[in-house]
């Protein structure tokens, strides 16, 4: 019989219901606790989701001494101090992503985990979904030979509300943060750290970047194409091409279910659904971490976080975008 592993979620927003939801389709799981700034909103999320107890502070949840890990679902500016009260509270964390607001902060956040011996990781749940695993098992395979272009965007309308989380700089606003870091993300996973970084945005009156349209080189001679976007609805759609053929992630592309390998002039597809909401396997990934006694994923290591983050500073750096925590 596995361990029963006892789950606890900060801030009770918009994504913290979709995880909730996927928390319930996990084997031998409690959600022991959930907080929020208001009782209210906890106690009625408690009741949705059967969660044991509703908190009305951050501070009481972290506290909690049946509580084994906590999911961190705040504003992006708030994860840096979120996480490092759970882990001071000796608590494991998965952290939302971006896992902080700049390469200082996850280094801070690492540090505290290891030294605690604590397990912590970015939810960057791409990285489980079934048909993101496909994709690496062909590159593993290098059924497409070798990586020569990554061709990857995210975009979506965002309605212009400027006191927004996707628009207000002291929540951490910005397509770079919000939805950039997933193209990021597939071009790190894929290609690794880019030797050269070419970047050009538009920024909001509120000064955050609501376009970013970035160019890696590698080594390798590899090139990326990424962008990000809150002003239109692009494909969201990602390539990566090879010497030897082609492999698309589909629309959405951070949350495939269909990708297609083109090679040798035929086309195969690929239907892999994830379960539930997509939250799943992530969870899954923590509870076995959990279990086994590691204090990161192999699949998602630390290491790979704090590269996402050092690279997304050089960009921010790029395009002047900067946020009250750059300063300090
Ligand atoms: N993995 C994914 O697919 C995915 C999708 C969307 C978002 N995210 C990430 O999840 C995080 C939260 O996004 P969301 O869309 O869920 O945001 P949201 O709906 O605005 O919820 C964020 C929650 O954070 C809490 N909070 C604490 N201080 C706050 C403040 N000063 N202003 C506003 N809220 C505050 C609030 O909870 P209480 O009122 O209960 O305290 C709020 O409900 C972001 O970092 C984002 O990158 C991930």
């Amino acid at each position: 019989m596995h361990k029963k592993i006892h789950w606890g979620i900060i801030g009770l927003g918009n994504i913290a219901h979709k995880f909730a939801a996927d928390l319930q389709l996990s084997d031998n799981v409690m959600l022991q606790g959930v907080a929020s700034r208001n009782l209210e909103k906890a106690t009625e999320f408690a009741s949705t989701y059967n969660a044991v107890t509703a908190y009305d502070s951050y501070e009481k949840l972290a506290n909690d001494p049946k509580i084994d890990v906590i999911y961190i679902a705040t504003p992006h500016t708030f994860h840096f101090e979120n996480t490092m009260l759970c882990l001071q509270n000796g608590k494991a964390v998965l952290c939302e992503k971006p896992m902080g607001i700049n390469s200082t902060q996850v280094k801070t956040m690492i540090q505290e985990a290891k030294s605690r011996k604590l397990f912590l990781m970015e939810a960057v749940w791409t990285r489980f979904m079934p048909a993101i695993e496909k994709m690496i098992s062909l590159l593993d395979e290098e059924t497409i030979g070798d990586i020569i272009q990554i061709r990857a965007d995210f975009g979506f309308k965002a309605e212009l509300n400027l006191e927004s989380r996707l628009f207000n700089k002291k929540l951490g606003g910005g397509s770079l943060l919000d939805i950039g870091i997933y193209p990021i993300f597939l071009s790190l996973l894929v290609s690794g750290i880019p030797t050269d970084i070419k970047t050009m945005a538009r920024m909001t009156e509120t000064d955050v970047d609501s376009f970013c349209a970035l160019l890696f080189d590698y080594s390798t001679n590899a090139k990326a194409v990424l962008e990000s976007t809150f002003e239109a609805n692009t494909p969201t759609e990602a390539y990566i091409h090879g010497t030897k053929g082609a492999i698309k992630l589909h629309r959405r592309f951070h949350q495939p279910t269909t990708i297609t390998l083109f090679k040798d002039d035929s086309e195969t597809v690929f239907e892999l659904p994830y379960t539930g909401n997509g939250y799943i396997h992530e969870i899954e990934e923590v509870n076995s971490c959990l279990r086994n006694g590691q204090t990161e994923s192999s699949k998602l290591p630390l290491e790979f976080s704090q590269n996402l983050i050092t690279i997304i500073d050089t960009i921010k750096t790029q395009i002047g975008l900067n946020y009250i925590a750059d300063a300090e």
